[in-house]
């Protein structure tokens, strides 16, 4: 018997037993938790893969006489473990020679696992980033879930993407690509600060990510209010000071001031400024280049998502008709050069 639970469809046999005690938890969960009604053809989802996994689920569950959950592996800590020790080892290299070396170990590890051989979920890298990279507390993380699915999930993706931009791009120092880590994912999380978003603002963060400087016109469009408009173009602000509550967390404070620029432009057509900036920095055109090619949608973790995510969505991006007037060719023909060697490397297998 197929099941299926909010998009996600499996049959009994893809899931196993895990008893309570042996659930990991205080971080990303790699699964997806169900439990099954009496009789077994209703399959509840507890908890997906990607959602933050807290003791108290599981306590949850133990003081109402549970002794296990049905779970549908995504990843394995196994997998995880391999990018974390990678992780680890790039951390320690001491010469730039070295560090580039071990840059393109790590990148070629991405390779094979969602470009070459595409049998493994994503989740397995943004796991092991999220636990070497995080810095905010667990009530962050939790206001940000609870506030929009969509834009949790992302942040995980854009943090996780950003910081293979990095290393394809030549930022070696471990300790910045740790903070540009957690400005990615705090970039957006502006929107959370006071009340969750609404679904006519996430569309509008699409229409912005589609056609820079549409998304203002999308909310006029559909009449929404003078408030949530502001809303819209103040998110730079709000979450620059949300992100700021972490600044001693951060081993470059000056920079989380990249985040109130994130949506400028090198015309003056950007917000909430309108800055006209003669050109603007690496670095800043850095944090926004990735959020351009991940989509505002809801993404569910699933085993062979690597090539949609690292390759497909940019190929959209690259292709749109605004892509020509972004200050982000460097990080796009280092990322495009990273998936051409990987695709020739493949062809060098094969052949
Ligand atoms: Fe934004």
């Amino acid at each position: 018997m197929e099941f299926n639970v909010k998009g996600i469809t499996f049959t009994q046999d893809d899931l196993v037993t895990i008893n309570l005690s042996d659930i990991e938890v205080n971080t990303i969960s790699h699964a997806h938790y169900f439990h099954f009604l009496p009789g077994k053809s209703k399959a509840i989802l507890l908890l997906r893969a990607g959602d933050y996994l807290d003791k108290e689920f599981v306590e949850r569950f133990k003081k109402k006489g549970l002794a296990s959950l049905y779970c549908l592996e995504v990843t394995s800590r196994e997998e995880v473990q391999k990018y974390k020790t990678l992780w680890g080892q790039f951390k320690v290299q001491r010469t730039q020679k070295q560090k580039l070396l071990f840059r393109d170990v790590i990148l070629k590890k991405v390779a094979e696992d969602f470009l070459i051989l595409e049998e493994k979920s994503f989740l397995s890298f943004v796991i092991a980033c999220f636990e070497e990279f995080n810095i905010y507390s667990q009530d962050f993380i939790y206001n940000f879930q609870n506030g929009s699915l969509i834009l949790y999930n992302r942040a995980l993706l854009v943090s996780a993407l950003n910081s293979l931009v990095c290393l394809a791009t030549d930022y070696t120092d471990y300790l910045f690509i740790k903070d540009f880590y957690n400005l990615a994912f705090g970039m957006d999380s502006g929107f959370i600060l006071k009340e969750a978003p609404n679904f006519m603002l996430i569309s509008a963060c699409e229409a912005e990510r589609k056609y820079p400087g549409s998304g203002q016109e999308y909310l006029e469009k559909n009449k929404r209010s003078e408030f949530e408009i502001k809303k819209f173009l103040n998110h730079p602000l709000t979450s620059f000071e949300l992100v700021s509550e972490f600044k001693e967390k951060f081993i470059f404070p000056e920079l989380i001031e990249h985040i109130k620029i994130h949506h400028e432009k090198r015309d003056g057509t950007g917000f909430p400024y309108g800055l006209y900036y003669s050109s603007l920095s690496d670095t800043e055109t850095l944090l926004s280049f990735c959020d351009y090619f991940v989509p505002f949608e809801e993404h569910h973790f699933h085993k062979g998502d690597g090539r949609l995510l690292l390759d497909k969505n940019f190929q959209s991006f690259t292709q749109s008709s605004f892509f020509s007037s972004l200050p982000v060719q460097h990080f796009s023909s280092s990322w495009q050069g990273v998936l051409n060697w990987s695709y020739l490397s493949q062809k060098a297998v094969s052949e």
